[in-house]
């Protein structure tokens, strides 16, 4: 069966100070929790003091992006194996805010997520509708289009291997949450499309929701046959309500 994976991406949230704090906290407050994936996405800055705080631990440690190239005159980005070397496991791919703010495309997201995979990193790869597509009625094409796109290439081992966060815009720090049957909708659209791609190995591929994840919903949300797992903004900034998603707790 599939692991549970419990993400948290701070976006531009925490100093390196403020992160370690809370690595600490969190550390002790999931120590007991077996059989699922805890993950903190801080922001570069960050990254070398909250891997500190969690080394040895079973939280582990990811970016919120990243260049394709492994080095390179690219001022301002950082490469893959320089996340490694912070201890990172993780990346997350094509977050709809890369997409909206810096000019991430389908093609980008490709590039990036065959880059990651031949570095040893996970992909985190991130699909979602606007408002407007949803009431337009156009999620399915459009999430559709994203994954078909932004995993081009990929073998069907890989295929597996690639962790996607199906977050629909609207719902990102809106405090709007899909219902759990609308996201698992979408997630369960998410796995056909990933079966035509990689057939039975689509089974294993890791489906996560992400939009206004907290405490109250989580369980219900894990409840749903197709939905691996939660990206959690907001509610992952604190170590408790952190904790409490990454237990499942209401
Ligand atoms: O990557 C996380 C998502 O954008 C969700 O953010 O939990 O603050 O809505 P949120």
């Amino acid at each position: 069966m599939r692991t549970p994976v419990l993400a948290g991406n701070w976006k531009m949230y925490l100093t390196p100070a403020e992160g370690r704090k809370m690595a600490e906290t969190l550390r002790s407050l999931v120590a007991e929790c077996a059989g699922r994936e805890i993950v903190l996405c801080p922001p570069y800055t960050a990254l070398s003091a909250v891997s500190e705080a969690l080394e040895g631990t079973n939280v582990f440690v990811g970016g919120q992006n990243m260049h394709p190239a492994r080095e390179g005159a690219f001022t301002g980005e950082i490469a893959p194996p320089m996340l490694i070397a912070l201890g990172c496991r993780y990346v997350i791919i094509g977050h709809s805010e890369r997409r909206q703010y810096f000019g991430e495309t389908d093609a980008t997201v490709a590039e990036k997520v065959r880059s990651a995979l031949a570095e040893g990193l996970i992909p985190i790869v991130c699909v979602g509708e606007t408002l407007e597509q949803r009431e337009k009625g156009v999620t399915d094409p459009v999430v559709e289009i994203q994954v078909r796109q932004g995993l081009a290439g990929l073998s069907p081992e890989e295929l597996a291997g690639v962790i996607i966060a199906y977050e629909p815009i609207w719902a990102i720090g809106t405090g709007r949450t899909a219902s759990p049957d609308d996201a698992q909708q979408v997630c369960a659209f998410i796995r056909s499309v990933l079966a035509g791609l990689a057939g039975d190995k689509a089974q294993e591929t890791r489906i996560l929701y992400g939009g206004s994840v907290k405490p109250e919903n989580i369980k219900e949300l894990m409840n749903r046959p197709d939905i691996d797992g939660a990206l959690v903004g907001g509610a992952s900034l604190k170590a408790e309500s952190f904790a409490r998603i990454a237990r499942f707790e209401e």
